[in-house]
């Protein structure tokens, strides 16, 4: 199994981050775990954005606006290659309980899918949560979902909730 670690963006990251968004755009995937990848015109728009993102307030379970996040970038130590993106949302609002948006998100590229990463990555951010003491996370994905639905089983999700619609989204939760 290859070596994998997590860290957060920096300045230098540019053409890597680059690079990875690209493909995503190349092969008409959606990009998970990197707000504002679509939406920021330059990388240092983006970079900031994300700094905005950690520095963010939570006064309460019912406020509206977005709790604080931290977004790491999942990295093989062998090549230093980013490989995946996670968001990792540090309060639980009622807005992201409603959407089933709940505590992380992510996503693995294209061309590094299949090779049990989401999983692994999935595993570290958990470790950082335990670390901040959090007591459980929960995270929704699409009822076909396949991968993202193992990956969250896999690390011990528990489905707690599930949405019947147009697209049937799964709720889950995992103790800490
Ligand atoms: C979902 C996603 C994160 C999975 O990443 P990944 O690195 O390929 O996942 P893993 O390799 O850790 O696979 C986990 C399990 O799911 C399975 N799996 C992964 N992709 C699959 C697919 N497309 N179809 C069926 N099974 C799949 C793997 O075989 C593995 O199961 P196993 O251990 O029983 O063999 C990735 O496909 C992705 O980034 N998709 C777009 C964004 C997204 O959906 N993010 C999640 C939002 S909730």
């Amino acid at each position: 199994m290859e070596e994998l670690y997590l860290k957060e963006i920096e300045l230098k990251d540019e053409k890597d981050v680059v690079d990875y968004i690209n493909e995503f755009v190349r092969n008409g995937s959606v990009i998970n775990g990197l707000s504002g990848a679509t939406s920021c015109k330059t990388f240092l728009e983006l970079y900031e954005k994300l700094q905005k993102q950690k520095n963010l307030k939570f006064a309460s379970y019912n406020q509206e606006d977005r709790p604080p996040s931290l977004t790491y970038m999942l990295k093989r130590k062998s090549d230093e290659r980013l490989v995946g993106t996670y968001n990792l949302r540090l309060n639980l609002t009622k807005a992201l309980d409603d959407n089933f948006a709940g505590h992380i998100g992510y996503g693995i590229r294209p061309s590094e899918r299949r090779k049990g990463y989401a999983t692994q990555g999935l595993k570290l951010v958990l470790d950082i949560c335990r670390k901040k003491n959090m007591k459980f996370v929960r995270l929704g994905c699409y009822s076909e979902n396949i991968g993202s639905k193992k990956t969250i089983i896999k690390n011990g999700g528990m489905l707690i909730d599930h949405k019947d619609s147009l697209m049937s989204e799964d709720y889950y939760e995992i103790e800490l």
